[in-house]
């Protein structure tokens, strides 16, 4: 078997990452979840660079960004690798609706993409990979074998996000989830660096009304086919 990239792009909450771990279990590849680098670059201009509640000194991040380090760690007692931003385990913070709010517009400055897209190409350059995001496809792997673009209904993205942060917890309503899905997909789409589209090479998956079994069994069968 050759080893090759894969690359998941999509729509907020249509379970790329699920999808993409499982992926890569299934062949002994690395996964990649680009949008916990993006959200610890947020939670780290939270931190530092937030002037309100939805504001932020875009020229604040820029300067910070040198000192901003990313990198993934694998939880030995769950397999699951884990975002740090400078060292700091921030798996579970960056996942909070807050964080959620704000990411989208410090994903839409252009020198952080640039950092990021960067260390992402580094971390694919052996292959065997899968990364999911929003321009793995169209900009991180312009070249990769495999490309997937999932879509399903804002309402179906919704309830499934809203479903996992109850389970963690969080105390949040499902119209302020679905707002944010919508507005994240708006900002996503419609920036002027890397906007979120289907690559012209990507496959698109629908999985509105797929089971995760059907949704696994569908990728599987068209990953099988190139490898
Ligand atoms: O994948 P996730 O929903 O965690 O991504 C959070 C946000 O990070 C997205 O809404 C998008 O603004 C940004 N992102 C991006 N490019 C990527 C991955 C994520 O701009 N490759």
């Amino acid at each position: 078997n050759k080893k090759i990239i894969i690359a998941i792009d999509g729509y907020s909450s249509t379970g790329k990452s699920t999808v993409a771990r499982q992926l890569a279990k299934a062949l002994g590849y690395i996964y990649v979840d680009t949008g916990a680098m993006y959200r610890a670059v947020t939670l780290f201009a939270m931190r530092k660079c937030f002037v309100d509640a939805t504001h932020f000194n875009k020229e604040a991040l820029e300067r910070f960004l040198p000192f901003i380090h990313i990198h993934f760690e694998v939880n030995t007692k769950t397999g699951i690798a884990e975002v740090y931003l400078n060292n700091e385990n921030v798996e579970k913070e960056i996942r909070k609706l807050e964080v959620s709010k704000l990411v989208s517009p410090v994903a839409a400055v252009s020198v952080v993409r640039r950092k990021l897209v960067e260390q992402q190409q580094l971390m694919g350059k052996d292959k065997g990979i899968v990364m999911d995001g929003r321009d793995i496809g169209t900009v991180v792997f312009p070249e990769a074998e495999l490309k997937l673009f999932m879509t399903a209904t804002a309402k179906d993205r919704a309830e499934r996000r809203y479903n996992e942060l109850i389970e963690r917890g969080d105390k949040v309503t499902y119209e302020d989830v679905l707002k944010n899905v919508v507005n994240r997909d708006h900002i996503d789409s419609t920036r002027k660096d890397s906007p979120l589209r289907k690559a012209d090479d990507a496959i698109m998956i629908d999985n509105s009304n797929l089971t995760l079994e059907e949704q696994f069994e569908q990728i599987m069968k068209i990953t099988k086919d190139i490898i």
